[in-house]
């Protein structure tokens, strides 16, 4: 298959030497095994990329699974991940396949893995490295061949320095590295982008097909595009949902050429920079919904915590009467096994004692049933 082949197949729209030097490079890596890092700001085409080496690999049979490590409260990414048994957690009412498991013989897509927290990244190596793995409350490992490719917009080599990121897990991943360069780096992709998204949204509205003037091009290749392509495609549906029909002209895209906004601070908000009242209530909107996305993310890690929490029941309780060691041990281990209904093994695993003390205890207590 030649490049222009292979680009047409996967919808990955430019002819700049930057896009043309990426395809060269995933159209050689695709077909083996090797990880892959791809770096670039949000909106680039990261996962456009992604799957293009997945579509192209000996995997493709299976579809690609994509999981967002940013978006995933901490405390339930490592079920998420590598699954759980039935169980295994307060609210682990049924067993689950992790994406790990989904993705066997398929490729995995870790985007934002910069945001992967370090005790998961242990993991992660782990069954990198061995193939297999362990469900959260499983007694056997689990095996699997997953391909992966891994995304981030952070300086992952930074995120090393300063202890964020696990080194081992960093040389793991990088064994290639692709940095797909902002649209304002490559401003000669724009023209023909433009004119896919306006084909693509009129073929899928069944709309004429508009012309657009070349003043308008022009303000489209000089704007900065801080949220990249993803930004470039919502401006274009945009206008041609406001103006149903006509062609595109410069007067429709002014908004572009004045307020510069500050892209770095704005970078992981949506993007919505202009401000035509229409425009400045959606980004009303859009802000009210990731606000409050935020908010329910955070509400879900504080649940997912306080299960893990073995004071849940009784946070605040600055009155309780002090019970005595021997009572709290007595208690621990009652709940222990209320539990895990009952079994000794995995409550001394709860406990962190070994089964032998716990027999010990249980019989010191009283405790054993009859
Ligand atoms: N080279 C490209 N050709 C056509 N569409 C692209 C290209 N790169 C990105 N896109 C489109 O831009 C949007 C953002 O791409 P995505 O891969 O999700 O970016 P990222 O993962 O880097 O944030 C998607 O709608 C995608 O289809
Ligand atoms: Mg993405």
């Amino acid at each position: 298959m030649t490049r222009e082949e292979f680009k047409i197949k996967e919808g990955i729209i430019g002819r700049s030497k930057e896009i043309n030097d990426l395809v060269d490079i995933i159209m050689q890596v695709a077909k083996s095994d090797i990880s892959v890092l791809i770096y670039g700001e949000s909106g680039v085409g990261k996962e456009v990329f992604a799957k293009a080496i997945h579509e192209f690999s000996n995997r493709s049979s299976k579809p690609m699974v994509s999981v967002n490590c940013g978006a995933i409260p901490e405390g339930i990414i490592e079920s998420e991940l590598f699954g759980h048994k039935k169980g295994s957690f307060t609210g682990a009412v049924e067993s689950r396949k992790g994406y790990f498991e989904i993705a066997d013989n398929s490729t995995l897509f870790l985007d934002e893995i910069g945001e992967l927290p370090l005790t998961t990244q242990v993991k992660l190596l782990r069954a990198l490295e061995t193939k297999e793995f362990m469900k959260l409350g499983a007694e056997t490992l689990t095996r699997v061949d997953v391909r992966i490719i891994a995304a981030t917009n952070k300086d992952l080599q930074k995120e090393v320095d300063t202890k964020r990121f696990r080194e081992d897990l960093y040389f793991r991943l990088k064994a290639v590295t692709l940095t797909i360069p902002p649209l304002r780096k490559r401003k000669s992709d724009i023209e023909e982008l433009t004119k896919h998204f306006i084909k693509g949204y009129c073929e899928s509205n069944k709309l004429p097909l508009p012309e657009i003037s070349e003043k308008a091009l022009e303000i489209l290749k000089n704007y900065a595009w801080p949220g990249n392509i993803r930004e470039l495609k919502n401006t274009i549906e945009t206008a041609l949902a406001l103006n149903r029909g006509k062609n595109l002209t410069e007067e429709m895209f002014s908004d572009l050429t004045n307020d510069y906004v500050d892209f770095e601070e704005q970078r992981n908000l949506p993007v919505f920079l202009r401000k035509s009242s229409e425009d400045a209530d959606r980004e009303l909107m859009y802000r009210a919904l990731f606000e409050l996305k935020k908010d329910i993310m955070e509400i879900k890690d504080l649940i997912v915590n306080q299960y893990h929490n073995p004071n849940f029941n009784n946070i605040d309780n600055n009155h309780e009467e002090i019970l005595s060691i021997r009572d709290l041990e007595k208690d621990a281990i009652k709940k222990a096994l209320d539990k895990v209904r009952g079994s000794k093994r995995k409550a001394a695993k709860l406990l962190n004692i070994s089964e032998r003390t716990l027999y010990r205890k249980l019989k010191e207590y009283d405790l054993i049933e009859p």
